[in-house]
């Protein structure tokens, strides 16, 4: 068993991580109910995987659980959803003092993090992620948001949970894509900081997406490290630290726009493909040694990842791609700010790059 802490003053929280906790919920979740009672917000196909696990374990420790069962997918992180979901929740009576629990993937968790931190002006939440994706990166540093006509993540707030209980086990149930694509995360904490990371992903990944449990827990403890000090730096991407976590994100984000944010292209898948496209156009530049960018290729190929413009199934010009970056939230006064590397674990955040430059790149790689 591993506890990360999350230092944020009295904001501060634990992170554990340990294969069965989930069935062991009762030691790790029953001080979070109120009268015997636990609401737990998850979606249908998390229901029909993990809910009993849940509900059993808690059972265990006389706690009853109240399961709120959204539909799967993207599209349940909107408006409408935030609305069924607030007024359950307030049907239900849950008060400011209270504890909800998110059960599932990054959509559940995005969304309940929202709802808990505008409910009754601010309620407190606890992530059961489980997704590798949720596990490794959006269960952890309080990021929470809904997507709009205008956008995905464009609504949102910070709001830190009380606590993250991380079962590995939950993997079991995953499609194996969706792990692959969450894998992808994994590998960025490596390529931002941590080159040592970096070469255990290449002995140690094959093994981890077949199911090794020992492979998994330790990218999770990992990742999660990671991600905690990050966000105990930076909690709200301010002072410029947060915002390596984007590695890959402004390439992949013009992916997923490309293929319309569907099941073409899952948002790992597009994160994978972006940070081979980050190294490579940091190569071009003279910034990087072309063979460390070969290297991230190799690593995300030998995985079945996404790693070039034809394995995402993009097919769009270098001006194109370049448009749904501007689109880009993370756009600040006309510069696009980009996630370079001088080398595996040496990212920085460039503001001076030239879109023409990128566009010039995309068309090269289109190019073959
Ligand atoms: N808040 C953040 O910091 C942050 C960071 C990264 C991503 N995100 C957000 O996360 C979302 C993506 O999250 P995701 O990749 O976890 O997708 P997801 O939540 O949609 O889960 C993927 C699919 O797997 C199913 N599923 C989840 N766990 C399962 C399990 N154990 N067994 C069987 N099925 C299971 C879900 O029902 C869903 O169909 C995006 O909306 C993205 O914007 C947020
Ligand atoms: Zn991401």
């Amino acid at each position: 068993m591993a506890v990360t802490r999350v230092p944020l003053g009295h904001r501060s929280y634990d992170i554990l991580i340990e294969h069965g906790a989930l069935d062991r919920a009762g030691d790790h979740l029953a001080r979070f109910a109120r009268k015997g009672r636990l609401v737990v917000i998850t979606d249908d196909d998390v229901a029909a995987a993990q809910l009993t696990r849940l509900e059993t374990a808690l059972a265990a420790a006389g706690v009853s659980i109240e399961p709120i069962v959204l539909p799967s997918g993207e599209s349940t992180k909107s408006w409408r959803f935030l609305e069924v979901l607030l007024d359950r929740l307030l049907a239900l009576e849950v008060e400011r003092s209270d504890h909800v629990v998110a059960l599932g993937g990054g959509v559940i968790g995005d969304l309940v993090g929202f709802a808990a931190s505008i409910l009754k002006r601010g309620c407190n939440f606890v992530q059961v992620p489980t997704t590798l994706l949720a596990q490794v990166d959006s269960s952890v540093g309080g990021k929470t948001a809904i997507n709009t006509g205008a956008g995905k993540n464009l609504i949102g707030s910070f709001h830190q949970p009380s606590f993250v209980l991380i079962d590995p086990s939950t993997l079991d149930t995953l499609d194996a894509r969706q792990t692959r694509a969450g894998y992808a995360e994994v590998v960025k904490y490596g390529l931002i900081d941590d080159p040592a990371f970096f070469a255990w992903c290449e002995a140690n990944g094959p093994a981890l997406l077949a199911g090794d449990d020992a492979a998994r827990t330790a990218a999770i403890e990992k990742s999660v490290a990671a991600k905690a000090a990050i966000v105990g730096e930076d909690e709200r991407e301010t002072s410029g630290r947060r915002a390596l976590l984007n590695l890959g994100h402004t390439f992949g984000h013009a992916l997923e726009a490309e293929t319309g944010f569907s099941d073409t292209l899952l948002h790992g898948e597009a994160v994978a493909a972006g940070m081979a496209l980050a190294f490579r156009f940091s190569a071009r530049q003279g910034l990087c040694d072309p063979a460390e960018a070969a290297r991230v290729s190799a690593h995300l190929q030998a995985v079945g990842l996404p790693h070039d413009l034809p394995t995402a199934h993009v097919s769009a010009s270098g001006e194109a791609l370049v448009a749904h970056m501007l689109h880009d939230k993370k756009m600040a006064g006309g510069n696009l700010p980009f996630l370079l590397a001088r080398g595996i674990g040496r990212t920085y955040l460039a503001k001076d790059v030239a879109l023409s430059d990128v566009a010039a790149f995309l068309d090269e790689e289109q190019a073959g």
